[in-house]
Formats: C-alpha cells, sequence, structure tokens
C-alpha cells in the first residue's frame, strides 16, 4: 500500500491534465488497482457471497435459514424492549442505516463512542467487522449486538429464553437445521448471518465493469480515473472498494477526530467502508461528522492522502460513487411469530 499511496503524491499535480481513457483501457485501469466488480450473474454472485463467509463451511446456506435468518433480523423481540430490532438501526429500505450520525439504541442511548451505524449490505465482503476489526465473520458480529447494553440490551440467556418461548420459532430451527437442534443464542447469531450473506446489490459501476459501457456516463468515468489516480483505491479496493483496515490520520489529522473519542484498533487502523451504497448512507466517517458525500471525498483526500482536491474533482470523484448505488434484493416483510404466555415480557431498564 505504500508505494501506492507514495505514488498518489506524485500524480497529484497531473490529475486534471489526464486523458479519458478507452472503456477497454479504463476496466484494465480499475483491475490493474486491485478494484474488483461483482460477477454478472446472480448465481455466481450468490456463490462469492457464500465463499467469502467463513462461517458457511459449517453453516451453508438454504432457502429455510434465510427465510428464518430474515425473520430474526426484523424481530424486535431480540431486544430487551420488544422496540429494536437489526434494522433499527440497519434498515434495509434506507440503504442498511438509521441515517442518524451515532446510533441510537435501549433507552435512546447514544453510542458511547459516538459510532456511526455502517451499512449491512454487502457487509459479507468486508474481511472484517466493526470499525476496529473485532469480529471476522458475520456470525460472530451478530451476537455483539444483541449483548451490548446501549444496542438491544438483551442477554444470551434470555435471547434464547424468548426464541424457545415462540413454538413456531422452534419449529423453523428444526426445520432449518434437523429435528434434534437445540436453539442457541449462537445459533440464532448465525442465522441471522445467514440472511445477511443475501444482501448483496450489483450497482451500474458492476455492469460497466461487465462490458455495458453506456452503464457509466463521461463524468462517472473521469471520476472513476480521478478515484483511481488520487489513490483512493489503495484502501478502497477488492470487490467491496474497502472492507479491510487500513491506518488513518496519514497525512493530516481528521477534523472531527475529538467527536467520541474512537481511536481505531491497537495501532490505531480503521476498518476501510465499503463505498458501494455510499450515496445512500450520510453522514460521514466513523462518528457520523460529515453529511455531504463531496466534503467526505475531500477530507478523505487531504487526511489520507495529503492532497487537497477541488470541487470539480471531488464531484467528479462523487458522481463516479454515485455509480455504485446498488440494485437492493426484494425483501418481503415477514410476518413474524406470534408470543406466547411463556414469552418474557419486555423491560426498560
Ligand atoms: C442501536 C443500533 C444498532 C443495532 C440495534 C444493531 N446494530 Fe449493527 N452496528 C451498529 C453500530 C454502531 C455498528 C458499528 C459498531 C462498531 O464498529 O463498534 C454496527 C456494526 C454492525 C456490523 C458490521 C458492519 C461493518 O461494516 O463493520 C454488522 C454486520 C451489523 N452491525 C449487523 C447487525 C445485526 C445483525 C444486528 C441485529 C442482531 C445489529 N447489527 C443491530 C448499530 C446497531
Ligand atoms: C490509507 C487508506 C485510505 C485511503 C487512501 C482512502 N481512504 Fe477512504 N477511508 C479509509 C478509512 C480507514 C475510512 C474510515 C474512516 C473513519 O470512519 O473515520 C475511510 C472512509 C471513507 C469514506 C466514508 C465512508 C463512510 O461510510 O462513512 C469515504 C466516502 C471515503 N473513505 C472515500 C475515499 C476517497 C474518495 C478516497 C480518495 C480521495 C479515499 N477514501 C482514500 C481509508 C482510506
Amino acid at each position: 500500500m505504500k508505494t501506492g499511496y507514495l505514488l498518489a503524491f506524485s500524480i497529484a499535480s497531473s490529475l486534471s491534465l489526464q486523458a479519458i481513457p478507452t472503456d477497454n483501457e479504463l476496466r484494465k485501469m480499475v483491475l490493474d488497482n486491485g478494484i474488483e466488480a461483482f460477477p454478472k450473474s446472480q448465481k455466481e454472485l450468490a456463490a462469492l457471497a457464500e465463499k467469502s463467509a467463513p462461517e458457511s463451511k459449517n453453516n451453508k446456506s438454504t432457502p429455510a435459514k434465510i427465510e428464518l435468518g430474515k425473520k430474526l433480523y426484523f424481530d424486535p423481540r431480540l431486544s430487551a424492549s420488544n422496540l429494536i430490532s437489526c434494522n433499527t438501526c440497519h434498515n434495509l429500505a434506507l440503504g442498511g442505516v438509521d441515517l442518524v450520525p451515532v446510533a441510537i439504541g435501549h433507552k435512546w442511548a447514544a453510542n458511547h463512542e459516538h459510532l456511526n451505524s455502517p451499512t449491512v449490505y454487502n457487509s459479507v465482503f468486508n474481511e472484517v467487522q466493526f470499525y476496529d476489526g473485532r469480529a471476522a465473520h458475520l456470525s460472530e458480529q451478530a451476537q455483539g449486538p444483541m449483548e451490548n447494553q446501549i444496542e438491544m440490551a438483551s442477554s444470551r440467556a434470555e435471547v434464547e429464553r424468548r426464541i424457545n418461548s415462540i413454538p413456531a420459532y422452534v419449529a423453523e430451527f428444526k426445520k432449518s437445521y434437523g429435528a434434534d437442534t437445540k436453539v442457541s443464542f449462537e445459533l440464532i447469531a448465525d442465522t441471522i448471518g445467514v440472511f445477511e450473506r443475501t444482501l448483496v446489490t450489483p450497482s451500474p459501476f458492476d455492469d460497466y465493469m461487465n462490458g455495458s459501457n453506456s452503464a457509466l456516463d463521461s463524468k462517472q468515468k473521469e471520476g472513476l480515473v480521478l478515484f483511481i489516480e488520487t489513490g483512493c483505491a489503495t484502501c478502497h479496493g477488492g470487490v467491496n472498494l474497502g472492507g479491510s483496515m487500513q491506518p488513518f490520520n496519514i497525512a493530516r489529522e481528521y477534523k472531527y477526530t475529538s467527536l467520541g473519542g474512537f481511536k481505531g484498533d491497537k495501532d490505531g487502523r480503521v476498518k476501510t467502508p465499503t463505498l458501494r451504497n455510499i450515496a445512500q448512507t450520510p453522514p460521514y466517517f466513523h462518528n457520523g461528522a460529515i453529511w455531504k458525500l463531496t466534503d467526505a471525498v475531500k477530507e478523505m483526500a487531504s487526511v489520507q492522502l495529503g492532497i487537497e482536491l477541488d470541487d470539480v474533482q471531488a464531484d467528479k470523484i462523487t458522481a463516479f460513487l454515485h455509480s455504485l448505488t446498488g440494485r437492493k434484493p426484494k425483501i418481503e416483510y415477514p410476518q413474524l411469530p406470534d408470543s406466547t404466555d411463556e414469552t418474557p415480557t419486555p423491560t426498560f431498564d
């Protein structure tokens, strides 16, 4: 990566003089710089998602598990209050986020590091989960919020009690995993993870890379060239244009560093967010301090690469980023099985 951003410094001055390459040249340039597109066919894309989830080895996706995982994803009874589901903060109708700067959970508590909810769309392709990369995959990740006192504020025992008190849920687990299945907290989280693997969103950028020259307009193509030549792809690469741990505050300190006090992992690195659907997921940065995408682009160039982009350059890169807004899977809002007399009632303390 080091050579990548050193190179970026040296070409920064010639940025606006670059001629636009042909489509084939541009596609080659994208691939040469480590950005990958989603495969064209839905089937191949689903297979790629399955392969990208290391936990899928022990828990293969099936239609029954996906449907059950979807119900759990939308079920607010996984929270102490019966009010908060995964979808509250990762709203699938809003690009997989909540559109507020800081995540708001149990009893309206704000995340104590002022962390912004990242999108769940395409999160299966992240190398690590969470801003400090502390979870390796989605199944492990999904356990966190249920137990987190400022998110859903439940406990493993309580979540197990609630789901096991609902016979229709138990029956669905048995149908999905076999008759002698015990519904554990881990299995509940794993099953939500299986559903999350389906949240993948092919975009006009992928169409372009798969051969459709008109999927991007000329401004977006110029923006894509700038994105690469400025050095953005050194971190925002791979199939998710992000997803790995990277150093932060490289050339300059992020303007809103003091808000929330988040410092990254032990080496000060931060998980690079995916740029897929980025136009739909303001506000930006780990603490949600920047609302306009062009401002986020300028701040990134300055903080990470020591480059001050002008308005025209930032505008072009932003136009390219809009081409990463993907087509969402059709999700039918599920009917959730009824609670019973045995189901614990909500608590608000
Ligand atoms: C109160 C709001 C809230 C709720 C409820 C919530 N999340 Fe999150 N989620 C967040 C925040 C904030 C983060 C980032 C936290 C961090 O990095 O430490 C996050 C991170 C994630 C990530 C990692 C994504 C990435 O790019 O790193 C995934 C996946 C995720 N949540 C899925 C879920 C699932 C599944 C549920 C339900 C079991 C859930 N979340 C419930 C706010 C929430
Ligand atoms: C050295 C690695 C690196 C480089 C180079 C880099 N980024 Fe980032 N990018 C990151 C990291 C890490 C974050 C998360 C920062 C945070 O949340 O505080 C991020 C965050 C972002 C965000 C906000 C994402 C969100 O969901 O809030 C955008 C937009 C972005 N980058 C675009 C760019 C653009 C455009 C460029 C080139 C001008 C660029 N980045 C260069 C690593 C990098």
